[in-house]
């Protein structure tokens, strides 16, 4: 990592303040690798994580990192993976007290732990909340043992609700997560896994569209999937449910109550910054004329020995001035509510210029709208540019 003058000097960007920060902390082992999945996960069995070893390599990261992020306060942290709540809560207790001791905490800092039903029991959950997680996510994919099966998860129906009703006594709010157009899935057998996710009153849904990565079993091996409008007619029939239940869809794939948004998730589409420390996480940091991406080592072996070595960031470079405009895109537009153009200025540093024509012709073509809003000239995506989200973005592609 270079000194704290590279990324202070002059630069063509200028931005006025900086956005509000978050931390992203990745644990990167599971029981079981699923066929689907393109997350830096490893398996390994839960007697044979070298916890310890992992978390001294994160506080040698955090330090390394201390110096990039000086003074700011911490709005969120996630922890995610791979599977963390494979970690002992006596482990997670110990980061977050790591954490503690070096960074500034906001008072009402989120604090968000992914979890794994296969990893479920009551104590456990119950002593992650006493380390203080305050938000559980639950990946719970279906309700179905036969679709549970062929996407190769390690839980069942019945350890899915059961995680899902402690996450609901335990924690202030949580999370379940949902994939649909699974192998041989129906309308009616998707429908079936909302009605149950629902009955489970869950505060934040996320709904993913199984897609098949490339580099995992399934592109391998792919299953016979939905058709294209077999997984629209799911989608419609899913904000449909959400949205009788009293839930908006405030983002491509989350819905939530009021009050209960996931403020970390937010804050990356708000183009916030996030630090991310962990084996191969992604982080980005702004300065006063600068945005700049880091990416941690993937491996977890070789992450461990060079963060030990006060070398975790395996890459880093600045976003380019060019690049800006289509990253902020590729998060702002994900958004119901949109974004104004004050908020593209202030986390671009560029002016609305820079955005004036590509805007013009997404408005043409009916993909956005714009108005007056408290914070000036604001654009929304249109139902049709949601539908249609990447041909929405890539007009503000370099050109
Ligand atoms: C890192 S995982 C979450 C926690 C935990 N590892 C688990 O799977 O239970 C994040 C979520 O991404 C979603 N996901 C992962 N791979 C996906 C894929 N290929 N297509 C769609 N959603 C995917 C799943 O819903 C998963 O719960
Ligand atoms: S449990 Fe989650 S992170 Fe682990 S392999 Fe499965 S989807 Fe990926």
């Amino acid at each position: 990592m270079k000194d704290l003058q590279h990324y202070m000097r002059p630069g063509t960007l200028q931005l006025g303040a900086l956005p509000p920060l978050s931390l992203y902390v990745h644990l990167p082992w599971c029981l079981r690798k699923c066929p689907y999945c393109d997350f830096n996960s490893h398996e390994m069995k839960p007697g044979e994580l070298p916890e310890q070893q992992y978390l001294d390599a994160l506080v040698a990261d955090l330090e390394q990192s201390l110096p990039l992020v000086w003074g700011r306060g911490v709005h969120s942290i996630f922890i995610g993976g791979g599977t963390p709540s494979l970690f002992s809560p006596a482990g997670i207790d110990r980061l977050l007290g790591d954490i503690r001791a070096r960074l500034k905490l906001e008072a009402d800092c989120e604090i968000t732990l992914e979890a794994n039903p296969g990893t479920f029991e009551k104590d456990r959950f119950r002593a992650f909340r006493a380390a203080g997680v305050t938000r559980l996510s639950v990946g719970v994919q279906s309700f179905n043992d036969a679709h549970l099966k062929a996407v190769g998860r390690v839980h069942d129906r019945a350890q899915a609700i059961a995680a899902c009703e402690e996450a609901q006594a335990a924690f202030d709010t949580f999370n379940l997560d949902l994939m649909y157009a699974l192998p041989g899935q129906t309308l009616a057998q998707l429908e079936a896994d909302v009605t149950q996710a629902l009955a489970l009153m869950p505060p934040h849904l996320s709904i993913y569209h199984l897609t098949l990565e490339p580099n995992t079993y399934f592109a391998k091996f792919p299953p016979a999937l939905p058709s294209d409008d077999e997984a629209f007619a799911m989608l419609d029939r899913i904000t449909e449910r959400t949205g009788a239940a009293g839930m908006a869809r405030y983002e491509v794939s989350a819905y939530a109550r009021r009050g209960h948004r996931c403020r970390h998730n937010q804050n990356y589409w708000q183009f916030g910054d996030y630090l991310g420390i962990g084996a191969g996480a992604h982080g980005k940091l702004s300065f006063a004329h600068r945005v700049v991406r880091q990416v941690r080592f993937r491996d977890p072996k070789l992450y461990m020995d060079n963060a030990r070595a006060g070398n975790a960031v395996a890459q880093e470079e600045e976003v380019a001035r060019a690049d800006l405009p289509f990253e902020y895109m590729l998060n702002a537009l994900r958004l119901r509510e949109g974004f104004s153009l004050r908020d593209f200025s202030e986390r671009t540093g560029l002016p609305p210029s820079a955005i004036g024509r590509a805007l013009e012709e997404a408005q043409a073509k009916g993909l956005v709208e714009r108005r007056m809003g408290p914070a000036g000239d604001h654009v929304q995506p249109t139902e049709r540019g949601f539908d249609f989200l990447s041909d929405l973005q890539s007009l503000f592609l370099p050109g």
